[in-house]
């Protein structure tokens, strides 16, 4: 392996991970995951990059052409933070490849004509604070600071004291990071199986699945479990698994996935009907149109079940990504560059689609994974395959910036 590369890879490996389950937890402002972002300025001073960063915790480090101006950037990178016991590769990949590119340009003596920059975004999983990609989306407007800061993590705390806790002085709210940027291009690891079926190292992404996280707040009434009568009961667990297993059924039927992946019950004993269970919705369709049918058609279904079980539903929208189109200039420019690398659509979310929305041009590159597992422990990427997307990378940045 590149020794760079394996150098970074060999850095991070031992951040955050639990020894018991071999998965990642690098959570927002978490001390694993600011042990990383010490990783990423280390990495950028080793280079001479000049890291810019915002108060929403987005951080680029940039390699500026000497003499020219600061505008017109091609920036990459991806995300240091982790869901619960992820793969290693979900995020950090796409920074260490970009920093591997760099350094492989210049041990080819490539000098860029226009800064080329490497991104590290907070919060791409919001798996803490509930909203996906935050620290995009604050950067570019599409949530807005207020909202930010009232989020809380499952222990009550608030955003702007997590980000305290960590040391970070922040300032939530769209930031001038990315100003002047001419193109952002993110590599990732697939999070599938289409390109281990296809035999290939590196695809080009086509487009982003709609998708959205959805709070199933069910409240009823705690009691005993051996005293009360299955008839007086007003068992907010009941609702919930039957909307799971509706869910499961509606979205074969719509061509779409949905999953819940997270509960929490109220007391959470055993021998005690609960009094409230909350359960979040994540749901992925190849179109809004599907998407939005599916959803609706999923909360009139736990709609009724509430009123049958005689609990109270409440359902709040925390994350919606719209699809988004990878298809334009910039992507038939980087399929010249790999002209033998397949094309894939992807149901995950990302960074890239976020700034994608705000109108920057954006495309994605994937590093195949021979499991086709993402967001758990078995996630994997050969080396030969992360050389090879750090060769791809290299090769679109002397397209784009030099
Ligand atoms: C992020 O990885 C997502 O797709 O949820
Ligand atoms: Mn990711
Ligand atoms: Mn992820």
């Amino acid at each position: 392996m590149n020794a760079s590369f394996a150098t970074m890879w060999a850095e991070l490996a031992p951040i955050g991970r639990d020894a018991r389950t071999g998965g990642y937890r690098r959570l927002a402002w978490t001390p694993a995951e600011r042990e990383c972002r010490s990783w990423f300025y280390g990495q950028a001073q080793s280079r001479g990059l000049i890291v810019d960063a915002d108060g929403n915790g987005n951080e680029v480090a940039w390699w500026f052409p000497d003499g020219a101006p600061a505008i017109g950037g091609v920036v990459t990178g991806s995300h240091l933070d982790s869901v619960p016991d992820g793969g290693g590769y979900d995020g950090p990949l796409g920074i260490v490849s970009a920093f591997a590119a760099i350094d492989q340009l210049r041990s080819r003596g490539v000098l860029p004509t226009r800064p080329i920059g490497v991104a590290a975004f907070a919060d791409e999983e919001g798996s803490r604070f509930g909203i996906a990609c935050l620290g995009s989306r604050l950067l570019t407007g599409a949530v807005d600071a207020d909202r930010a800061a009232a989020l809380r993590d499952g222990d009550g705390r608030s955003l702007p004291d997590a980000m305290r806790d960590a040391g970070f002085d922040h300032q939530l709210g769209e930031s001038q990071l990315l100003g002047g940027v001419a193109a952002f291009v993110e590599l990732h690891v697939e999070q599938g199986r289409a390109l281990a079926d296809v035999d290939a190292a590196v695809g080009i992404a086509t487009e982003i699945w709609p998708h959205g996280r959805w709070r199933f707040d069910i409240d009823g009434e705690a009691n005993h479990a051996g005293t009360t009568p299955l008839s007086d009961r007003h068992d907010p667990m009941l609702t919930y698994a039957e909307t799971a297993l509706a869910t499961r059924k509606k979205a074969l039927l719509a061509g779409a996935v949905a999953t819940f992946g997270r509960i929490e019950v109220l007391p959470n004993a055993a021998n005690a009907i609960p009094s409230c269970v909350r359960a979040w919705l994540d749901a992925r369709a190849p179109d809004e149109s599907t998407l939005h049918a599916l959803i609706a058609d999923l909360l009139a279904h736990a709609v009724r079940r509430a009123d049958r079980d005689g609990t109270a539903l409440q359902v709040t929208a925390e994350s919606i990504s719209p699809a988004v189109s990878f298809a334009g200039p910039l992507t038939d420019r980087i399929r010249r560059v790999l002209p033998v690398a397949p094309l894939l659509p992807t149901g995950a979310g990302h960074d890239a689609g976020i700034l994608a929305a705000a109108g920057i041009p954006t495309a994605m590159l994937f590093v195949r994974n021979p499991t086709g597992i993402s967001h758990a422990p078995a996630e994997a990427a050969t080396e030969t395959d992360c050389l090879a997307g750090v060769d791809a990378l290299a090769g679109v940045f002397a397209d784009l910036a030099v």
